[in-house]
């Protein structure tokens, strides 16, 4: 593969190895229930990591689906895995750019990110965009009327923005801000309430996560759960 080949000339394979073998020791338990993940039986499941070794887009797709589901459409589990399907391809590009960046440092992500090339992304990224899957939402169902309000009108006595006003009425996202709509419950929370810790993490680069940064801040954590049960169930 053309990254290897790039690896191979700045020297950094053997290190790039040794960072996905710790990865995988590490990731040893998630993975093994990711495997439950997959729609397919787990022979099937090698086969696509040997195709996407192998190159093509076909392969790569699979390897996706493998964690992020079979339309995109996420996985709701031990780990949430967010849902790619209908994203903003320009958020999903910066977001892989992200992650080898390391402004948004993730164990799987940052190793999987390394191994696309520019186009491979975009291709990547256009492909998910074109899917629709209905919402496998997970979120608590007496929330979602409290987390509508707060997303269309924000909380102006305790200044927090309306949602609506950046990723849209709809939650559908523009551009470098997410489509919302859809996404898995488990994962919002979680990317609200460790928002600094997750995004914007290489100071040498500055970053739309913060632009984001401080609605994340301002929300506490029930007001982060009732918006995030909203958008799960947005399609
Ligand atoms: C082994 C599981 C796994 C595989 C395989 C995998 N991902 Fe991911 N991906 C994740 C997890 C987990 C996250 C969430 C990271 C976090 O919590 O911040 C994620 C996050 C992402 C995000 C950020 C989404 C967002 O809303 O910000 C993108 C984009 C993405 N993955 C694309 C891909 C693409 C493209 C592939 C295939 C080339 C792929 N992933 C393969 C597990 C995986
Ligand atoms: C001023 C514009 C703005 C407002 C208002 C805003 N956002 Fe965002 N949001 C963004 C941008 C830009 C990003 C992309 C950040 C990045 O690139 O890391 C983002 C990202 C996110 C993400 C990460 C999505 C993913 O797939 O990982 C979540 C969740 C989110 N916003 C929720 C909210 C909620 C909930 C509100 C309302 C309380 C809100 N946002 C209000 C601009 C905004």
């Amino acid at each position: 593969m053309c990254s290897t080949l790039r690896l191979d000339q700045t020297g950094k394979q053997g290190r790039l190895r040794r960072k996905v073998k710790t990865v995988g020791l590490q990731l040893a338990a998630p993975l093994a229930v990711l495997a439950v993940v997959s729609f397919a039986a787990g022979g099937a499941n090698a086969a696509h990591r040997h195709a996407f070794a192998r190159g093509g887009l076909a392969g790569k797709i699979q390897y996706c689906q493998d964690c992020h589901g079979l339309r995109g459409q996420g996985f709701r589990g031990y780990y949430p895995i967010p849902r790619l399907a209908g994203q903003q391809p320009q958020y999903f590009e910066n977001q892989l750019q992200a992650f080898t960046e390391g402004r948004r440092p993730h164990p799987i992500m940052s190793v999987v990110a390394h191994t696309l090339s520019p186009a491979t992304r975009a291709a990547l990224a256009a492909h998910f965009a074109s899917l629709n899957p209905p919402p496998i939402g997970g979120g608590p169902r007496r929330l979602v009327e409290a987390g509508r309000a707060i997303f269309q009108n924000g909380v102006p006595d305790e200044n927090i923005a309306a949602c609506a006003a950046c990723h849209g009425p709809n939650a559908q996202g523009h551009g470098q801000i997410p489509r919302l709509a859809g996404q898995l419950y488990p994962y919002v929370v979680k990317a609200l309430t460790n928002w600094s810790k997750e995004r914007g993490r290489n100071p040498a680069i500055s970053d739309t996560s913060a632009i984001m940064s401080p609605v994340a801040h301002s929300l506490n954590r029930s007001q982060a759960k009732a918006v995030a049960a909203y958008v799960s169930t947005l399609r």
